[in-house]
């Protein structure tokens, strides 16, 4: 089948790959260069993902049949209703469904009117006034977040980030002078326990989910820093996190499935897969964001264990005809991000970085190009994630060793790497905190 692909980072290269060994035949979109997602593909366009107009030319010319898009930008701009429009099936939601990513107060607002589990208090704002009127009048801490999209990286927290109500009123007239994220303030109550990631594929109505997964957000290790995208993850063999139940994950699946099911009602079902990022609260699973689309780094750890056909459930997820379940090795996985030096403050790119794919195979492990282009005939860094690295194996603890392995074939003068993610000592970080709010 031949299937269009939009997006070039280290998400992306893994649905290609997965599409690719699942038997489809390739054509690329992208903003830069990926030379993963080029090996694999019969063709392939450099241009702005959000041009969808360009794209839509692409895909007729050369009859793809089937669509996947990764990230939301495209997604908010309406890339899926106008290949929809000629025929392109797509396992990805159009512009109205991705407004469970694109509007933060979309998401809270539908979750309140269909009386889901899991919400947090919220309050949004279209002005710096009214949000300082709501902010004197609670006594709970909150989370300063952009309504719009910033990749992920707008978001600060009151008692780590901003450490008083003058630092909280700073950071919201910031958002508001300069615009950040388009469309204003959304204050929510904080949420106190553990993070986790529950993925699903959705067909419109029926939901399969993913392994969890654990991000790390933080830029620096010992989950301190700026919010970044995401610096890395892991993933255990059996397929839960270390620290929660499987009555917990049922849960959060459920939350899932009601704003599948919610959105279906509002006339905008939902196609491709949703991402739910969960705080494990002593009270249950609490929403942290919905996204709509993979997560990434996450999509890194889950699809290379993949081992139904990626191609059949895209298929499956853009004609509403989903089955019950996705087969997944039990395999533990590593994912580290290598990064530009500054990543989260103040990128520096265009250093000259080369990967040696080979000898990243032969220590168990992977290897998925991110925010990398070709310059000069040369590979070099740009002001976004490098490169992933992810090392397989059936325990956590000989994955992370993998990965460390690994990355010592990835060779750049000017890059960070979060070596703790996924230790043995980070990880039983994050089950005592747990066990400690559990029994408090
Ligand atoms: P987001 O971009 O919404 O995922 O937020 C980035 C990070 O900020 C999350 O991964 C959390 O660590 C933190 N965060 C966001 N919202 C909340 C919340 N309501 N309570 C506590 N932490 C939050
Ligand atoms: N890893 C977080 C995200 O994809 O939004």
């Amino acid at each position: 089948m031949k299937v269009l692909t939009v997006g070039g980072g280290g998400r992306e290269h893994a649905a290609v790959e997965a599409l690719y060994r699942s038997g489809a035949e390739i054509y690329a979109v992208m903003k830069n260069a990926n030379p993963g997602i080029i090996s694999k593909s019969k063709e392939y366009l450099l241009c702005d993902e959000k041009d969808v107009a360009r794209v839509c030319e692409f895909a007729k010319e050369k009859g793809v049949e089937l669509a996947y898009v990764g990230p939301e930008a495209p997604l908010e701009v309406g890339i899926v209703d106008a290949l929809e429009a000629q025929g392109v099936k797509c396992a990805a939601p159009t512009k109205a469904a991705a407004r469970i990513e694109t509007s933060k107060t979309f998401m809270r607002e539908l979750v309140d009117k269909y009386g889901i589990e899991g919400n947090l208090g919220f309050a949004s704002f279209d002005n710096a006034k009214d949000a300082e009127e709501y902010l004197k009048g609670i006594d709970h801490e909150i989370v300063v977040k952009p309504v719009g999209l910033t990749g992920g990286k707008g978001v600060k927290v009151q008692g780590e980030h901003l450490n008083s109500f003058e630092e909280t009123m700073e950071y919201i007239n910031e958002i508001f002078d300069q615009n950040i994220g388009g469309a204003g303030v959304i204050l929510e109550e904080r949420a106190v326990g553990e993070e986790f990631t529950q993925m699903v594929f959705v067909d419109g109505r029926n939901i399969v989910p993913l392994p969890l997964v654990q991000d790390h957000k933080r830029a620096y290790e010992g989950d301190v820093g700026p919010n970044t995208g995401g610096m890395g993850s892991y993933t255990d063999g059996d397929h839960l996190l270390p620290f929660i139940t499987q009555t917990e994950r049922e849960e959060a699946i459920a939350i899932l499935q009601s704003i599948v099911d919610a959105m279906a009602e509002e006339g905008c079902p939902y196609h491709g897969t949703m991402y739910g990022q969960f705080m494990l609260t002593v009270n249950g699973p609490r929403i942290i964001e919905i996204n709509a689309r993979f997560g990434d780094p996450e999509a890194m750890n889950v699809l290379p264990i993949l081992e139904s056909g990626f191609t059949d459930i895209c298929w499956k997820m853009a004609t509403g005809t989903l089955g019950k379940d996705a087969e997944f090795a039990r395999k533990a996985t590593v994912c580290k991000y290598v990064v530009p030096r500054g990543y989260g403050v103040k990128s520096e790119s265009g250093h000259e970085i080369s990967v040696d794919e080979k000898a990243i195979a032969e220590c168990g492990a992977t290897v998925y190009y991110a925010n990398v282009d070709v310059k000069d005939g040369k590979l070099v860094t740009g002001t976004s994630r490098s490169v992933g690295v992810i090392g397989i194996a059936d325990t956590l603890e000989e994955a992370e060793q993998n990965c460390e392995k690994a990355l010592e074939h990835v060779v750049c003068d000017a890059i960070v790497v979060r070596h703790d993610i996924g230790t043995r000592a980070l990880v039983q970080k994050r089950v005592d905190h747990m066990r400690e709010l559990r029994s408090a």
